[in-house]
C-alpha cells in the first residue's frame, strides 16, 4: 500500500496545512524549447528527441519571504508530507493530483558538515559537506525517487524499472516496495558493490544483472520502456530531477539562504548535477538568494564524458567514453543527461575536472577521519577540490559545499581493499603513485587472545603518526 502522506499520524491540525495545489506544471524541450502537457514513455521530446524538463508558471509568483518561513515552521510540524525533506520544499515541485498517492520514506533532512581536516589539508577555512549518504537508502537518489515513484503511482503503472550502478536501483526497490508498486532493475554483472545489490534483493526487485556496462543496460532499458508498459526511473525521468532540487533548496536553508561561493558534485549520468543547477536557478529567479554559486562537477579519469565534451568539442556533443573506474556509481561512459549539466555548468560559471583513481582513494580516507565517511564516487569532490585550488578556480577564502552523494558503506570491498593495501594490485601506474596511500590504510590486526598482545599493539600504534586532526 502507498503510505499515505497525511494519514499515518494524527498530526494535520498542527499547523498552517495550504490546501492541495492543483497540477500546473508542464514538460519543456530542454532542445527546442516546445512546451507539452503530457510525456512520452522516454521522456524526449516528440519534435527534436531531446530530453524534457517540467516546468511551472506559478513557482515565479512564489513570495520568496513567505517561503522561507512556511518551510521553516513545517520542520516542526508532524505530518508526514512535512516530515519529508523533499515535500517540505513543494512549492517549488510539481504537484500530485493527489496527497494520498505520495510515496516517501521521510527522505532528506541531510546533515550539512564542517570539514576540519579537509580544511586543514586544503586550507580552505569555509568548507562544508553536505551529505546525501544519510538517506533512507543510503544515496541521493531517494530525494528523486519520492517525486517519481508518487508520478508512476499515479499513473497507475504497475511495474518501474531502472537500469543502475546501484544505487538507484536499491533507491528504486525501496520506494516501488513502499508503494506498492513491481520493481525491475538492469545492472551491470560484476560491476555494482555487493551492498547495493543486496538492497534491491530485500526490497523485492527483479533484479537481473546483464552482461555489459551501465550504458548497455541504460539502452536496452530505453528500448524496453518503448515495448512493455513499464514506467523507467533513471534520471532521464524529469520527476526525479525536480525531488534531487531539495539537495539545493535545503542546502540554501541550512546557510541562512546565503549560498556558498562554490558547490562541488560528482558527475555520472549527469541527473544529479542538472538538477542541483535548475534548482540554483529557479532559487534565483524566485528572489530566495541573491546570487548564485558556482556549481563544478568532478569525474574519474577513467569516466570523463564531460570533461571531454567540454574541452574537446566546446559542451556543443557528447564525447563519449569506454568507462573504467573502482568508484562504480560513476562508471558511466555515455551520460544521459550531458546537455542539461553543460547548461548549468555554464549559467553558475561553474567548470568541470578528472581526479585519478589514487586521488579518489586517498580523499575517501580523508573524508572517513572527519568521522563521516562516503562511497568513492563521492570523494571525488574533495580530490577535484584539490585540482581546482591548483589551478586558482577555486581560492582558500572562498565557502566551497561539497556534495557527498553516498554513505560509506555503500562500498566495503573498496573499504576493505584499501586499507589491506589491495585496491590497486594489477595496474602498475597506479601501484605506483599509490605509496603515498601507505599512512592511510589501518588494516585489521589478528593477534592472539592475550591483554600481552593488544598492550604492545597499542604502543606500536602509539609510536606510529596515523594523520588526524587532533
Ligand atoms: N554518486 C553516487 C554515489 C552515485 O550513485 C551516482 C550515480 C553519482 C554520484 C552520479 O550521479 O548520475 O546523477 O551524475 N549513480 C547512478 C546509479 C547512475 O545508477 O545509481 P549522476
Amino acid at each position: 500500500m502507498p503510505l499515505s502522506a497525511t494519514s499515518d499520524r494524527d498530526s494535520d491540525k498542527q499547523g498552517p496545512q495550504p490546501a492541495s495545489p492543483k497540477p500546473t506544471f508542464c514538460f519543456r524541450c530542454i532542445g527546442c524549447g516546445s512546451i507539452t502537457s503530457n510525456a512520452p514513455q522516454d521522456f524526449r521530446c516528440a519534435q527534436c528527441n531531446n530530453l524534457l524538463e517540467i516546468t511551472d508558471s506559478s513557482w515565479n509568483s512564489r513570495n520568496p519571504t513567505a517561503l522561507k518561513s512556511l518551510w521553516r515552521e513545517r520542520r516542526t510540524l508532524n505530518a508526514a508530507l512535512d516530515l519529508s525533506g523533499v515535500w517540505r520544499f513543494r512549492e517549488l515541485l510539481p504537484a500530485p493530483a493527489s496527497e494520498q498517492h505520495v510515496v516517501t520514506l521521510r527522505e532528506g533532512n541531510t546533515p550539512l558538515y564542517d570539514l576540519p581536516l579537509s580544511s586543514r589539508i586544503t586550507g580552505v577555512s569555509h568548507l562544508y559537506a553536505k551529505h546525501q549518504g544519510m538517506n533512507p537508502t543510503g544515496s541521493f537518489k531517494d530525494t528523486g525517487m519520492t517525486v517519481a515513484s508518487t508520478f508512476a503511482l499515479q499513473a497507475g503503472y504497475r511495474w518501474v524499472a531502472c537500469a543502475s550502478t546501484g544505487n538507484t536501483s536499491a533507491s528504486m526497490a525501496a520506494y516501488a516496495a513502499r508503494g506498492g508498486l513491481r520493481s525491475l532493475v538492469l545492472v551491470p554483472e560484476g560491476k555494482i558493490s555487493w551492498s547495493k545489490l543486496s538492497q534491491a534483493l530485500d526490497y523485492g526487485a527483479l533484479t537481473c544483472q546483464l552482461r555489459t556496462d551501465f550504458d548497455g543496460c541504460l539502452r536496452l532499458l530505453q528500448e524496453l520502456v518503448r515495448r512493455a508498459p513499464v514506467y523507467q526511473l533513471n534520471s532521464i525521468n524529469p520527476f526525479r530531477l525536480e525531488g534531487q532540487k531539495t539537495l539545493a533548496f535545503e542546502l540554501m536553508e541550512q546557510l541562512d539562504w546565503q549560498p556558498p561561493d562554490h558547490i562541488i558534485v560528482p558527475g555520472g549520468n549527469l541527473g544529479n548535477s542538472s538538477a542541483i543547477g535548475k534548482a540554483l536557478l529557479e532559487m534565483r529567479d524566485v528572489g530566495l538568494i541573491p546570487h548564485l554559486p558556482k556549481l563544478s562537477v568532478i569525474q574519474a579519469e577513467g569516466a570523463n564524458a564531460l570533461v571531454r565534451t567540454l574541452r574537446e568539442a566546446g559542451g556543443k556533443k557528447l564525447v563519449s567514453v569506454q568507462a573504467e573506474t573502482r568508484a562504480t556509481a560513476i562508471r558511466i561512459g555515455n551520460p544521459a543527461s550531458w546537455e542539461k549539466a553543460v547548461k548549468v555548468i555554464q549559467a553558475t560559471g561553474g567548470t568541470c575536472e578528472q581526479v585519478t583513481e589514487v586521488e579518489i582513494a586517498q580523499a575517501k580516507v580523508e573524508i572517513g577521519l572527519e568521522g563521516i565517511g562516503c562511497e568513492p564516487a563521492s570523494a571525488v569532490t574533495l580530490a577535484g577540490l584539490k585540482h581546482l585550488l591548483r589551478q586558482g578556480f577555486v581560492k582558500k577564502e572562498e565557502s566551497v559545499v561539497l556534495i557527498l552523494t553516498g554513505n560509506l558503506l555503500k562500498d566495503p570491498d573498496f573499504t576493505m581493499e584499501f586499507h589491506r593495501g589491495d585496491l590497486f594490485q594489477g595496474s602498475t601506474q597506479d601501484r605506483e603513485d599509490s605509496s603515498s596511500l601507505k599512512p592511510f590504510q589501518h588494516p585489521p590486526v589478528v593477534l592472539d587472545a592475550t591483554l600481552d598482545a593488544v598492550i604492545r599493539t597499542l604502543e606500536q600504534a602509539e609510536k606510529s603518526d596515523a594523520p588526524s586532526h587532533a
